[in-house]
């Protein structure tokens, strides 16, 4: 097998040859696959089944789940979150089943509202951008598109955001926050490093109201025996004389029923109560019932540890089989891609060769397998380098998953092959 980059324009069209019949096979096999979401397979949801015979309703401190009230949530998930988040109770809002609602509403309320008293909230000043370190979450991204906000990409780095470049763009007085999945991030599966998040916590920012969107999604999805964890924002920021800078939010959708689980957020006390304001006027209370069963669920299981462990025997073994095709298929033809090897999370990430990514998601397609649309992991779903393609190996069966990591493989050498013939 040969480097595709040192191979001669007749070697490349024979290769291309090649994998024209490899393709054709592939695409006779009328394939109906689907790589795209970053959904919990049936198999995992079923782990969780048990909580729909939850009947509990009267949380620790008395308080009945079934009435109205407790807006920041039941006393006794507020607690348990806060453990999770490392936080205290008073610092944690527990809300409804979506995690990125809550996102979406702290934004409105720097939108709206303002963050900092004397400060214009941000629909009010001339120009708002906000920091998108990239690949990362199409739909944070999103949220702050939707509110008008200029999206800058960070690249990201296997320590997370690239911190030089994070640090130069907040000397702009109009850069008003940062998108961070600080461990498992979706899509690469990096973990900040302790020095990211000291520099994240410390560093001086024109903007006074500038907020860090900390959303720590994935931070018990683990495959491996090897944990990895990060530092604690909330914990950095404050020693560095900024406690109301982050924004920390969990979310059990991808631990028991994507869709309907509850989230919460840990922040200042400050920040709570700015969150309790706002929010009282979009609702009387969130889903108590669902809080509580949640937290019953996980002690009855033996912990949310033991419930995650029963996650990763599902999803190790995806992961595993994507990683290894890709080692078995892409190795031995010099530097055409590259992708990252996560321990833990939802996603990878594949990088082709520069201008090939677009290319492999619509050869792919039209052999039967669906992934990601190229540049979706970037803001306004634009790729700079189109190079990129998020791969969410949780919900195809193992069997399907190797089939469609195979095809993604032919796609991505058709693809190189491609664009080295145009140079050629
Ligand atoms: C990083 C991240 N945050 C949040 C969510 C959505 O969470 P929720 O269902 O709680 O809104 C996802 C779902 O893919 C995600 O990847």
């Amino acid at each position: 097998m040969a480097d595709y980059l040192s191979m001669t324009k007749p070697q490349l069209l024979e290769e291309q040859a090649g994998l024209q019949q490899q393709y054709d096979a592939f695409a006779q096999k009328g394939l109906k696959l689907d790589m795209s979401r970053g959904k919990p397979s049936p198999e995992q949801l079923d782990f969780s089944l048990g909580l729909l015979e939850m009947t509990d309703h009267i949380d620790d401190t008395g308080v009945d789940a079934r009435n109205y009230g407790e807006l920041e949530g039941l006393p006794e998930t507020r607690r348990y979150f806060a453990s999770l988040l490392g936080a205290k109770p008073e610092e944690t809002f527990v809300a409804g089943n979506s995690s990125l609602n809550f996102m979406y509403n702290m934004v409105d309320l720097g939108w709206r509202k303002g963050f900092v008293q004397g400060e214009k909230p941000w629909k009010d000043q001339e120009r708002i951008k906000f920091l998108c370190p990239s690949p990362g979450y199409d739909r944070h991204f999103r949220v702050t598109e939707v509110f008008g906000f200029e999206l800058l990409i960070v690249p990201m780095t296997p320590d997370g955001p690239d911190m030089d470049i994070v640090e130069d763009l907040v000397q702009d007085e109009a850069v008003k926050g940062i998108w961070c999945i600080p461990v498992y991030s979706n899509p690469d599966g990096y973990v900040y490093s302790d020095e990211t998040v000291r520099r994240l916590a410390k560093m001086d920012t024109a903007a006074g109201d500038f907020r860090i969107f900390w959303d720590n999604a994935y931070f018990a999805h683990h495959f491996t025996k090897d944990h990895k964890t990060c530092l604690n924002i909330l914990d950095e920021s404050r020693k560095a004389g900024h406690e109301d800078r982050p924004l920390m939010f969990c979310s059990t959708s991808k631990m028991t029923f994507a869709g309907a689980g509850a989230c919460a957020m840990a922040a200042s006390v400050a920040n709570i109560k700015l969150a309790s304001d706002f929010l009282f006027s979009t609702t009387i209370c969130y889903d108590k019932i669902n809080q509580l069963r949640h937290v019953r669920y996980f002690a009855r299981e033996g912990g949310l540890e033991a419930h995650m462990q029963r996650h990763a025997a599902v999803i190790a073994p995806k992961f595993k089989t994507v990683i290894k095709t890709l080692h078995a298929e892409l190795d031995h033809h010099g530097k055409i891609a590259r992708w990252t090897e996560p321990v833990g999370g939802y996603f990878l990430s594949l990088f082709t060769l520069d201008g090939c990514a677009r290319r492999v998601v619509e050869l792919c397609k039209q052999a039967g397998v669906v992934l990601t649309g190229a540049g979706a992991a970037y803001p306004y779903g634009k790729d700079p380098s189109d190079n990129h393609i998020r791969i969410a190996p949780t919900y195809p069966p193992l069997d399907e998953l190797e089939l469609a990591a195979q095809l993604l493989c032919i796609c991505t050498r058709m693809a190189s092959v491609e664009k080295l013939l145009e140079i050629a």
